[in-house]
């Protein structure tokens, strides 16, 4: 999947600008605060109707400006053209003209895999922020997964209401709880065995890629659990013996929403012992791999955005990182150093310059 053209009209720092792409790399540099993030957030944006700098829309528009537009022509098996209208009121999409009425039917017609230095905190932040990030790399590989997980969401939500309600001392086995635990536990079954399987895809990869970038052997994921290595009926029992903690506590403390994964280097939690720049090259090592599974699902590479990689890396990890990306992937990087970059790939990019709010492109 390409995005050929991108037209941003009012978006952030962009009144109108207009740009052709190249179907490999795409190179966008320029200072701190000249627009390169709000860039590729255009076609983030035009991908998935809002932003991963997670805050309302309405800040996607030019100040003082009422209305935004995004517009893009993407190529995949056909080519089309996608746009998204933002209002201080609510956003619009369109495809090839046509109104799209429900936002959910034109999300994840474009597929966007991105890195942004906050993505770090899938190492260094909570166990609820790497299974948000899990959900939402599987999710956009398989609809039923997502299917599932609200499922599975609802009836935690009624188990935990009902155990909040059930008096400590009562007699706790109710048929209606017997009911609701036995569909938490085969939920949750369904949902361990996609994530374990992700899982098990990205380290069949990960090792290598990671080992390519920096020549240290051992990277893995180890994915934690209750479900490991439990079966079914085990886990009835399980639910069983934490009855009367479940129902003190007034919630599910076992389950798949406990789940965590940990990025290992050898015996080392990189979450604890790893630099800033072991972290971003597990990061990305991840997300290489996660590009791999997408192809093998899907058929095709998503766009890879790659905001702000490189401060922190060395020359030599910036462009092992560089060449590991297969040529098929159209990929956006941006940077403030673009001397950090080697001629022979700069030689095949197209780079752009944005300086006061102007993309200019290079060409000699
Ligand atoms: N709604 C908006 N209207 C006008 N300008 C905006 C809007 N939102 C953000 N900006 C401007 O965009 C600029 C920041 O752009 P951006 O985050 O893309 O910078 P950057 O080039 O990625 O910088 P860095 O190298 O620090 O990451 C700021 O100058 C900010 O004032
Ligand atoms: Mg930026």
């Amino acid at each position: 999947m390409k995005i050929k053209n991108l037209k941003l009209l009012n978006f952030r720092n962009y009144e109108n600008i207009n740009l052709d792409f190249s179907d490999g790399y795409n190179i966008i540099y320029g200072n701190n605060g000249s627009g390169k993030t709000n860039l590729v957030e255009g076609i983030y944006v035009l991908a998935l109707t809002k932003s991963f700098r997670g805050s309302v829309d309405k800040v996607l528009i030019m100040n003082n400006k009422d209305i935004a537009r995004v517009e893009g022509t993407i190529q995949d098996e056909y080519e089309d053209k996608y746009k998204i209208i933002i209002k201080d009121s609510g956003k619009r999409v369109k495809i090839n003209d046509n109104k799209i009425d429900k936002l959910s039917d034109y999300i994840s017609r474009i597929s966007v895999i991105l890195f942004n230095p906050d993505d770090l905190r899938l190492i260094k932040d909570t166990p609820s922020v790497r299974r948000n990030g899990l959900n939402l790399d599987i999710s956009q590989i398989n609809n039923t997964y997502l299917k599932l997980l609200n499922m599975y969401n609802k009836l935690l939500k009624q188990r935990n209401m009902y155990l909040k309600t059930t008096n400590i001392n009562g007699n706790s086995s109710s048929e209606y709880l017997d009911i609701l635990t036995k569909k938490i536990i085969d939920y949750g079954e369904k949902i361990y065995s996609y994530r374990k399987n992700f899982i098990n895809q990205i380290n069949e990869l990960i090792p290598i890629i990671y080992r390519d970038i920096s020549a240290i052997e051992g990277m893995k994921i180890i994915y934690k659990s209750d479900y490991n290595d439990v079966e079914i009926d085990d886990m009835v029992k399980k639910y069983k013996d934490n009855l009367q903690k479940d129902i003190i506590l007034g919630k599910t403390t076992i389950g798949v929403h406990h789940d965590d994964i940990k990025f290992m280097l050898g015996d080392l939690d990189l979450k604890d012992y790893g630099s800033e720049g072991q972290q971003k090259n597990a990061v990305i090592a991840y997300k290489l791999a996660e590009l791999e599974i997408f192809k093998k699902v899907k058929g095709s590479y998503p766009i890879l955005i790659l905001d702000d990689l490189f401060s922190e890396l060395d020359r030599l990890k910036i462009n092992n990182i560089l060449k590991l990306i297969n040529d098929d992937i159209q990929t956006f990087i941006t940077t403030t150093e673009i001397d950090k970059i080697d001629k022979n790939i700069l030689d095949k990019s197209r780079v752009y310059k944005v300086e006061d709010s102007v993309v200019r492109e290079d060409k000699e």
